[in-house]
C-alpha cells in the first residue's frame, strides 16, 4: 500500500512536467483527481485497513493527496502565468479608460420645491424666517384668536408633546406655519413681508394627506394692506409656480385668525379638471391648496399692533400638495413622497 501511494505521487509528478495546456491538466485531473480517480481508489483501500496500520497509512495518504493537490495548483498558475506572458503586458493599465464617477445625489422633491418657492417669494421683498417646528400652544392656538377648548382646534388634530406646560400652554408639534405669525409680529416692527416653510404634523393618512408634510406661510403686514394685495400676490405666485394653463380660485371660507377668510383652490394638474377621468387625486377638478385671509383685528393686537394702524394678510399652504399640482408632476398618491424609493426620488 505504502509503495503504491509512493508510486502514484511520483507518476503524478512526471506528468505534471510534461504537461504544456490546460487540456492536458484537465485530463490529468480526473485520472488521478477525480471522484472516480487513481488516489480515490487507493484512498478507499486505505479505509478498508485496521487498527495501527490504518493510521500510519492515512497519515502518508493524506500527505500524498495534499502533495498531489498542491502539484496541481502549481501547475495551474504556471500556465495561466505563461498566458500573460511578460510583467510589463500583466502590469500595463489603460490610464485613458473614463474613471468611475463618484455617484452623485440630488436634493428631494420637497427640498427642491423648497427652495424654489423661497425663492419666488423673496424676488418680491418677501424675508425667508423660520419660527420653531414644536412650538407653545400660545403661538400656535391662542393668539390665533382659537382660545383654550375651542372646538375649532380640533379641525388641526394636534400631536400634544408631552411635558411640563409652560407660560404658554403645552407644547405641540406644529400641525400648522401659522406659528410664524405673532411671533414675527413680536421680532419686527411693520412693514412686515415674511415667508415661513416648516414640517408640519398631524394625524392623518390616506392618498392626499400624511402625518409629516410641510407648509408656507406667508404674511405681510403694513399700513392699508387690502385683499387685492393678497390676490395680487397669489396670482404672481400661481403664474410662477404653475405656469399660464393653471387656473386659481378664491372660495369664501372660514378660519379664526383671519376674516374675510378664503379658501384657494387650483386646478387639477393630474386631471386638468376633466371629470370624466374620474381622477383619484381631485374627485372634483380642484385641488385645495390651503387658506389665506386678511389677518383678525385680535390676531394682530396679539402681535402688539393696533388694527386700526395696520393691516394684513396671510396664507398658508401645503408644500407638497402645491408641488404635486404642478405641470409634468404626476403624482397621485402624495405618500410616495416619502416612501424613499429611490427608482422615484431619482426621477426628478
Ligand atoms: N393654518 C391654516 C391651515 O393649516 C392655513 C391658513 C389659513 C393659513 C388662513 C393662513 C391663513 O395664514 O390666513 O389650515
Amino acid at each position: 500500500m505504502k509503495s503504491e501511494l509512493e508510486k502514484l505521487k511520483q507518476e503524478f509528478e512526471a506528468v505534471m512536467e510534461t504537461i504544456t495546456d490546460r487540456a492536458a491538466l484537465e485530463q490529468a485531473k480526473n485520472e488521478f483527481l477525480g471522484r472516480k480517480g487513481r488516489l480515490k481508489m487507493l484512498l478507499e483501500q486505505v479505509a478498508k485497513l485496521a487498527g495501527e496500520e490504518r493510521k500510519t497509512i492515512g497519515q502518508l495518504a493524506n500527505e500524498v493527496k495534499e502533495g498531489l493537490e498542491a502539484a496541481y495548483r502549481y501547475k495551474e498558475h504556471a500556465l495561466n502565468e505563461a498566458h500573460t506572458s511578460t510583467q510589463a503586458e500583466r502590469e500595463w493599465i489603460d490610464i485613458t479608460e473614463p474613471g468611475h464617477a463618484p455617484e452623485e445625489g440630488h436634493l428631494h422633491l420637497t427640498s427642491q420645491a423648497i427652495e424654489e418657492i423661497t425663492d419666488i417669494f423673496s424676488r418680491v421683498g418677501f424675508t425667508s424666517v423660520r419660527a420653531p417646528e414644536i412650538d407653545w400652544d400660545y403661538y400656535v392656538f391662542e393668539s390665533l384668536n382659537m382660545p383654550k377648548d375651542h372646538p375649532a382646534r380640533d379641525d388641526w388634530e394636534t400631536f400634544f408633546v408631552e411635558a411640563p406646560e409652560g407660560k404658554k400652554g403645552k407644547m405641540v408639534l406644529t400641525p400648522h406655519t401659522s406659528n410664524s405669525q405673532v411671533r414675527q409680529m413680536e421680532l419686527v416692527k411693520p412693514p412686515i413681508r415674511m415667508i415661513n416653510i416648516n414640517r408640519t404634523y398631524r394625524r392623518q393618512i390616506d392618498i392626499t394627506h400624511i402625518p409629516m408634510f410641510h407648509q408656507f406661510e406667508g404674511l405681510m403686514i403694513d399700513k392699508g394692506v387690502a385683499v387685492i394685495h393678497l390676490k395680487g400676490v397669489l396670482d404672481y405666485f400661481a403664474r410662477t409656480f404653475f405656469g399660464p394653463d393653471r387656473r386659481t380660485r378664491l372660495r369664501p371660507h372660514h378660519f379664526r385668525f383671519t376674516e374675510p377668510s378664503f379658501e384657494v383652490d387650483i386646478s387639477c394638474g393630474v386631471c386638468g379638471g376633466d371629470l370624466s377621468k374620474n381622477c383619484r387625486l381631485c374627485k372634483s377638478g380642484w385641488l385645495e391648496l390651503g387658506g389665506a385671509g386678511m389677518v383678525h383685528p385680535r390676531v394682530l393686537e396679539a402681535g402688539g399692533l393696533d388694527p386700526k394702524e395696520y393691516s394684513g394678510f396671510a396664507f398658508g399652504w401645503g408644500v407638497e400638495r402645491t408641488l404635486m399640482m404642478r405641470e409634468g408632476i404626476k403624482i397621485d398618491d402624495i405618500r410616495v413622497l416619502y416612501k424613499n424609493d429611490l427608482r422615484f426620488v431619482r426621477q426628478f
